[in-house]
Parts: structure tokens; sequence; C-alpha cells
């Protein structure tokens, strides 16, 4: 069994104790950062000394060595960009009008469908490389850019072939109901997604189905039919709400015991209480609020309200073009205020636990997964830096699968 042995780290996350499915955002300060070592035998994390003889050995002098980052959130796979909305946007054009002038994401459904498999398949391994750079280990794609039933069914198989293709794990969530296609209504396109979902789950390996609920596409009653779906089928029920208006979307998605509610900028405060009591994770997305110019989360409420707090990408080629964790952590301490250990916990342990996999990723314990980054330096240094990329070396599932050019020297084989 091949080894690898990180030594003399200045910064080795830990959680509390061993064995948390998630942590609350108001117990992210217990987590600790002591000096230490890592020792990885095959696939896993065997323990937190590192002598003894190793295949490849990694010098951490100076560096932090935390969890590999798990984007939660992500519209991958998609086609093309849309940077000439975002000009219509800075022009001061609202989503909404766009979106109603079959902008938006209509014009990337047309974009997905005049690509070829492969041509979508081979922008998305692009992205998926350059996230691996960025230290996502581990990543979630959404469907909802197919706009029809042949479309979403042929979205995630897409996901399907693309996760045999890429290093990181992945999960796939049916997005069924992302805009309300050509031809139909709320009601008559839910009546679809309910006829199309046993192709759907056949021709992907889907886990959780997804709903945007906003003025322009679907109401709390769609979220309530999506939730009713989602447990007959036993798939996990995550929700975009909140993103441009208040529509007392959460607690439906709670009481239907959705995983995650994502977005969350018109969150009303006396909602807080009632999520962060809640298993439903609070996902928020920096990314698509800083470019859209959105309302503020409340983040540090939640957090301190003790949430499950989880930051995304969202990366899609309308409201988020971000593939880098270490942006959106950047914009997560400046906007909500939060620590370095607070955006870290929620980049690794809680995202895994959107995505089901916080029982073996997501937090450094001996007997996990070993998905593992070295960064070149404290991890307070991420936020601060706003902008660069801190990751120097990633480690997925045991195996050594990036280098940053100038860290080369610290490894050893
Ligand atoms: O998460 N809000 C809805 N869905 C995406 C945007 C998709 C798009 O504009 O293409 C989001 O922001
Ligand atoms: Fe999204």
């Amino acid at each position: 069994m091949s080894a690898v042995a990180i030594n003399g780290a200045a910064q080795l996350l830990r959680p509390p104790e061993d064995g948390l499915p998630y942590l609350r955002h108001d117990r992210a300060g217990e987590q600790r950062l002591d000096a230490g070592s890592l020792l990885i035998e095959g696939e896993t994390i065997a323990g937190l000394q590192a002598s003894g003889s190793a295949d490849v050995r990694i010098d951490a002098t100076g560096c932090a060595v935390i969890p590999g980052f798990v984007d939660c959130h992500t519209h991958v796979p998609f086609a093309g960009w849309r940077e000439r909305e975002y000009e219509r946007k800075l022009a001061g054009e609202s989503y909404e009008s766009i979106s109603r002038a079959g902008g938006g994401i209509r014009s990337s459904a047309r974009s997905l469908a005049e690509s070829s498999d492969e041509q979508v398949l081979e922008q998305s391994q692009t992205l998926a490389a350059e996230m691996l750079a960025h230290g996502t280990t581990a990543f979630e794609c959404k469907s909802g850019y197919g706009l029809s039933p042949e479309g979403e069914v042929r979205s995630v198989a897409l996901a399907k072939a693309l996760a045999g293709q890429v290093t990181q794990r992945t999960r796939s969530t049916g997005l069924l109901a992302h805009a309300i296609p050509e031809g139909y209504d709320r009601s008559s396109w839910m009546d679809e997604v309910e006829r199309m979902l046993p192709d759907v789950l056949v021709a992907g390996d889907v886990s959780a189905l997804d709903i945007y609920v906003e003025t322009v596409a679907f109401t709390n009653d769609d979220l309530r039919r999506m939730g009713r779906l989602a447990s007959a089928h036993s798939l996990d029920l995550r929700a975009h709400v909140e993103q441009f208006s208040a529509n007392h979307s959460v607690p439906v998605a709670v009481d239907l015991g959705a995983r995650s509610v994502d977005h969350l900028s018109c969150l009303p405060g006396d909602e807080v209480p009632g999520l962060a009591a809640s298993e439903t994770a609070a996902v928020l997305l920096p990314g698509a609020e800083f470019l859209g110019r959105e309302q503020i989360p409340p983040g540090r409420e939640l957090a301190d309200a003790g949430a499950i707090g989880v930051l995304a990408t969202d990366l899609n080629p309308g409201t988020s073009p971000v593939l880098s964790m270490p942006v959106i952590i950047g914009l997560a301490v400046r906007h909500y205020r939060w620590s370095a250990l607070e955006a870290v916990l929620a980049s690794t342990l809680n995202a895994a636990w959107v995505l089901r996999m916080s029982q073996d990723t997501g937090s450094l314990e001996p007997g996990k997964r070993a998905d593992v980054l070295v960064l070149d330096g404290p991890i307070e240094r991420i936020g601060y830096r706003f902008g660069r990329n801190p990751v120097a070396a990633a480690i997925v599932g045991g195996s050594l699968a990036h280098v940053r050019a100038d860290f080369a020297g610290r490894v050893s084989r």
C-alpha cells in the first residue's frame, strides 16, 4: 500500500471530536489548529504521526493542512458562458428582465442543446481540473439547463459520464424545476417533472432534487410538490430560495426536511432561528451575491444561532462564473464577518454533510478518506490575500493529485 507523509505543518485542522456528521456554526471555534503531521496509507488517513517510511513525503513547514474543499452547489455540466449578459447587468438591466427576454437560464439551455456531449464534457473536465488546483476535492453537479424531459435526462447522463472522467468525487442533483420552459406553465411543467423522474433516475446517479423558488420561476406550492416527489423516491430535497426576493420558502423547506436551502440573500431575520435549529443546512453563495450585487444574507446571525453553515461557489454561466473556493471564503469572511475557522468549516465538513459525504470526508480524522490540502500559509491568510490561490498541494483519495509548480521542491518521492 502506498503511503504519503505530510510533515511539520504549522496548522493541522482537526474537528473538536471525531465522527461528527456536521458541526454547528456556534461551535466552529472548538476546532483545533495545532502544529502536526499526517500519515496517509492507501486511500485513508492512517494517523496523525508521520514517522517511518513513506513513498511520498511533503515538507509542510509553515503550511496549513486542512480537508479538501467540498463544493456542494455547482451547475456543472453546462455549455459556454454568458459574458454579454453580465455587461447588460452592469449597465443596469435586472436578472429578471434579462430572464423574461429569453436570456439567463434559457440562453444556457440553448447552448447546451447546441453542444455535443463531447464539447460539454470537455468544458466540464477543464473546470474540474481548475477546481482541483483551487482545492476542490469533491463537488456537486446539477442538471437544470435541459429545460425539456429529454434535455434533463441528457444532463444527468452527462453528469454521470463526467463522474467517470474527473479526479474528484461528484454527486448529481436533478434541478428539474429551474425555469419554466416554453409552452408550459408552472403546474404543467411540474406534471412533466413527475412524469420524467423515472427516466431521469435511470439515466443518472441522482441523489437529490432541487427547485428554484422565485418570482420568475417556481412557488412554495411547487416546492412542496418537489418535496413529496423527493421523499417518494428516497432522494434529498434541496432548494434555491430567497435569492432576489423574500418568498418565505425556508420554513416550508425545513418542514419538508430539506437537506439544504441555498442562497438566502433575502432571508427575513425572524426565519433565522427556525433554520438554525433544524438539520437543514444554510448554503450561502457569496459569488452570486457579489457579482449580482444581491443583498448580503444574515451569515453572522445564522452562525451565532448555530446553523449548519455552508459555503459553495454556485459555479454557473449566469450568476456565478466562479470556481475558486478560496475566493468564496474571502468573500464570506468579509461580507458575513466570519472567522477563517467558520469559513473553512463551511467549505469542508458541513458542505460534505449536504452531499451525504461527511461520514467519510470533510475532516482530518484517522480512518476517513484522505482528501487533504496543503496551503502555503495559515488559514487566516485564505481570505486575507483575497483573490490569490493558497493551495500548494491537493490529495484526493490518498493520491497526490495536484502540486503547484513552486511547491514541487517540497515534495520528495
Ligand atoms: O443558482 N438562481 C437560479 N439558478 C442559478 C443561476 C442559473 C443561471 O443564471 O444560469 C443560481 O444562481
Ligand atoms: Fe445555483
